[in-house]
């Protein structure tokens, strides 16, 4: 009788809880919602493939915009429409410096964030420009996050980005998810295989995905190997970083990429 309870509950929570492909999607979405258009492959994505998590970086300003207070209204109507979507997990960008941002500016953005209300709020903190070798100042900023009451989690949740590989550090005991590769396509050539140390939390960016030989077929197959390395997420994007900023659009690879994720 216990056993059959036991099965009933652990059914009952299956049923509910949502089962996500290993390998999510991160979206640095570093552009204004003139319109909801401008967000518009990313609601397109979040509907057409539900069953795959998205991590979506919000950042109206480097950061939350002024202290204490709530986002631009464009902000705020367009954030409730992702918020619609489970599979939609959104942390606000703040700024860390590689260690040299005045902690205070830090932990404000971090506490502007928590104070956006629930319905247009974020559920974690992205924090950028993270210092490679350990600092001790990130292990507060990850304790002001997980300590803060957000939106729809009982603990806020942590992404830091130094963009390259960190090797087996404390970080990873702060971060839910580590940036461990930012940089050009051809730069992750040079550099695959990409270290795997914790691949569960480990998040790949590779913009500038594009030039001679660079196909539907490289992208596919790029997106596969990640995958089955197990990486916890990752962005790819066609945009070229000499070009232009390759956050504020998306690609014209970005429905395909985030179908490859998805298959
Ligand atoms: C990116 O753009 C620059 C400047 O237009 C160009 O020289 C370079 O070849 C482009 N890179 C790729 C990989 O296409
Ligand atoms: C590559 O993928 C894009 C988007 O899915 C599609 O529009 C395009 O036709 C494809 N190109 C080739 C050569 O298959």
């Amino acid at each position: 009788m216990f056993l059959l309870t036991t099965l009933c509950a652990l059914f009952a929570l299956l049923a509910v809880v949502p089962v996500y492909a290993t390998t999510g999607v991160i979206v640095p979405l570093y552009q204004f919602p003139v319109t909801s258009a401008n967000w518009a492959p990313l609601e397109t994505a979040l509907s057409t493939f539900p069953s795959l998590q998205f991590y979506v970086i919000i950042n109206p300003n480097s950061g939350p915009g002024d202290a204490d207070s709530q986002p631009d209204p464009a902000y705020q109507t367009n954030i409730q429409t992702l918020r619609t979507h489970s599979n939609a997990l959104l942390v606000g960008y703040v700024l860390t410096g590689f260690g040299t941002r005045a902690s205070a500016d830090v932990l404000q953005d971090i506490q502007t964030y928590a104070g956006w209300d629930a319905s247009y709020g974020v559920d974690g903190i992205f924090f950028d420009q993270t210092m490679a070798g350990f600092d001790a100042e990130y292990t507060s900023y990850s304790d002001a996050v997980r300590s803060t009451a957000w939106p729809s989690r009982a603990t806020g949740y942590v992404i830091m980005n130094p963009g390259e590989d960190i090797g087996n550090s404390d970080y990873y005991s702060l971060a839910d998810q580590i940036v461990t590769f930012e940089q050009t396509y051809a730069e992750f050539q040079q550099e695959s295989p990409i270290p795997l140390v914790h691949p569960a939390q480990q998040s790949v960016i590779i913009h500038t995905f594009t030039g001679p030989g660079v196909s539907n077929q490289t992208l596919s197959s790029v997106v596969t190997s990640l995958k089955s390395s197990g990486f916890a997420s990752t962005y790819i994007t066609n945009l070229n970083i000499s070009q232009t900023d390759v956050y504020a659009n998306f690609g014209s690879d970005f429905a395909q990429f985030v179908a490859d994720v998805a298959a």
